[in-house]
Formats: structure tokens, sequence, C-alpha cells
């Protein structure tokens, strides 16, 4: 049996040792294929792989009809976009996410970047702080419940919307007053973080209509996936509205535009790095070696994807 870590951005070299102690106390073989540039790299790897732990690296069709061995891939992190489900399911193989593990790290980020943003890119200049401000969550998940957490300490007032989780169960967790929709989410909040998977259903929702919602010194904290934004849309708020500040991880695909128009009103990350810790990495990655032996040894499919 081997197991194939096939990461083009690497886990920390402690998550990689931690993986590979797990498979190989398991008895499988264990293989690695990091900052790989082409995807001809990832199909010859992929050829006799039983099992993948991926990132953000894309698990199509023709990666799937390349893993002639294929039984399971493990994302290790939360979005599971990246891997073709359909095409999983066609190919027999299970596909699993790792939730939760990697949340911290991006709850981290966004405050970090919002004290950024707040204090102009520390340029020396009077910025603005966080304490008493409204921050929206849109969507509570393992992300946006570590941001409430994190944003109360810094004496946020703190509201979430979620479709999936009724308004008595995001309160009793008792750090956020839950909102009846999602306007009322962006109308009530200087600041939104956007915590929404990359769906049919999400891709290019973040529009002007929502945007144009928000009250004055609007910021939108982007740390989900850059798909579910209208990017032609948000050049439109920028333009209509100079209190509009925009921070992602990672950067959209109008990224030059926006820096060019609107300096100072904007934050992108060069690679997206909302669970790039050491802490998230090892979390992330030895629960995926875990689910994988798991898999294998007593059939577990708890944290199965493609159902
Ligand atoms: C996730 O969905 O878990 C995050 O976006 C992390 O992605 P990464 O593993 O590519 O950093």
């Amino acid at each position: 049996m081997k197991v194939l870590v096939a990461t083009e951005k690497p886990f920390d070299k402690k998550a990689v040792e931690g993986i590979k102690t797990i498979v190989k106390d398991a008895g499988f073989q264990f293989a690695l294929l990091e900052k790989y540039t082409e995807k001809t790299q990832l199909l010859e790897a992929v050829k006799d792989a039983d099992a993948i732990i991926i990132r953000s690296d894309i698990v199509d069709k023709e990666v799937l009809d390349a893993a002639k061995q294929l039984k399971i891939v493990v994302r290790a992190g939360a979005g599971y976009d990246n891997i073709d489900l359909a095409a999983a399911t066609e190919h027999n193989v299970v596909a699993m996410n790792t939730p939760g593990q990697n949340s911290n790290a991006v709850a981290e980020l966004v405050l970090g970047m919002m004290v950024y943003m707040a204090r102009g890119g520390f340029n020396g200049k009077t910025g603005t702080e966080l304490l008493g401000k409204k921050l929206g969550l849109h969507a509570y998940g393992n992300v946006g419940k570590n941001v409430a957490r994190i944003a109360e300490g810094f004496g946020m007032k703190v509201y979430a919307f979620d479709p999936f989780v009724p308004k008595n169960v995001i309160e009793a967790d008792g750090l956020v007053t839950a909102v009846d929709t999602i306007e009322d989410l962006y109308r009530t909040c200087n600041y939104v973080s956007l915590h929404i998977p990359a769906t049919p259903q999400t891709k290019n929702s973040i529009n002007k209509a929502l945007l144009s919602l928000m009250p004055e010194k609007a910021t939108l904290i982007n740390t989900a996936r850059k798909e579910v934004i209208n990017e032609a849309e948000l050049v439109e708020v920028f333009e209509a509205r100079e209190d509009f500040k925009y921070i992602a991880d990672v950067a959209p695909a109008n990224a030059d535009e926006i820096a060019e128009k609107f300096p100072g009103r904007y934050l992108f990350t060069p690679k997206k790095m909302g669970a790039q810790t050491t802490e998230a990495n090892i979390n992330a990655g030895l629960a995926a070696a875990h689910q994988i032996v798991g898999f294998f040894t007593t059939g577990d499919k708890k944290f199965q994807v493609n159902k």
C-alpha cells in the first residue's frame, strides 16, 4: 500500500515527518512529491499510489485516470473544491477532508490582516481600532467559530449568518448574535469575513448588491476562496465608495487593476497562507494520515465528502 503526499505548497517538515511515521508504522509505503511545477509530475507520481494526501492541489479526471491504484484521496484541509468529486466517485475513489484541523490558523490570519489594514499597513499614520466595531461572519463553521472567539478578545461585536446553521445553534456558543438574513449581516457590519465554501451556489455571489449594504468604513475579508467574489462588481464597489477596503487570501484575478486604482485599500497575500502554519500543517497532515490508515485498516469513512 503506497501513500503519496503530493503538495505543490509543501507542509512544514515536522508535518511531513509525522505523516511518514504514521504511514510507516501502519506498514505502508511513503512517497513525497513537493513543490511540483508541472502537472505531468503529479500524473507520474500518482501512477502507483493507493492513497494521496493533498492540499489545494487539483485532483481532476486526468489525475484520477492516471492514478490506476488509487482508493482514497484526502484533502488535508477544509475546502475540497479542488477535487472533482463526481469523477472520484466514478473512479471508486473515496474523497475526504480534515475539517477543523487548520481553522485556528485561518482565523488568526483574519484578525491579523484586519489589524494590519486598520493601522494603514503599519505606515506610521493614525489608524483605527477593532474595539467596538461590528464584525459579520458570513457562515459559522469551524473557521467562523474561531474568528468569533478571537474577535471577542478584541472587544468586537460579532454577528453571524449561516444558511445551514439555525440561529439558536449559532447563538448557543454565546459568542455571536445571529441575524435573520444575509442582507441583515452586510447591513449591520463594518467588517464582514467570508467563511463560505466555493460551490456553484456561492461562486460570484459576493456582489455589489450585498457590499453596497455595508455601513460606513466597510472592510471585506476573504480567507475563503477568490471564486466567491464577483470581481467585476468588486471594482465597481471600490469605485462607488471610497471607504471600502478589501483584504484577501489570496489575490483576485484583477489584482493588478485594484492595486493600480485603489492603493492603500487592499491587502492580498502572494500565495494562500491562511493554513500555512506549522501547527495547522501538523494538525491537518497527521489527521489525513490517520484517516487513510483508518480507511485501509477498519474501513472508516467518517470524513468522506463524495457520498
Ligand atoms: C482549506 O480549505 O483548508 C484552506 O484553504 C487551506 O488551503 P491550503 O492547504 O492550500 O493552504
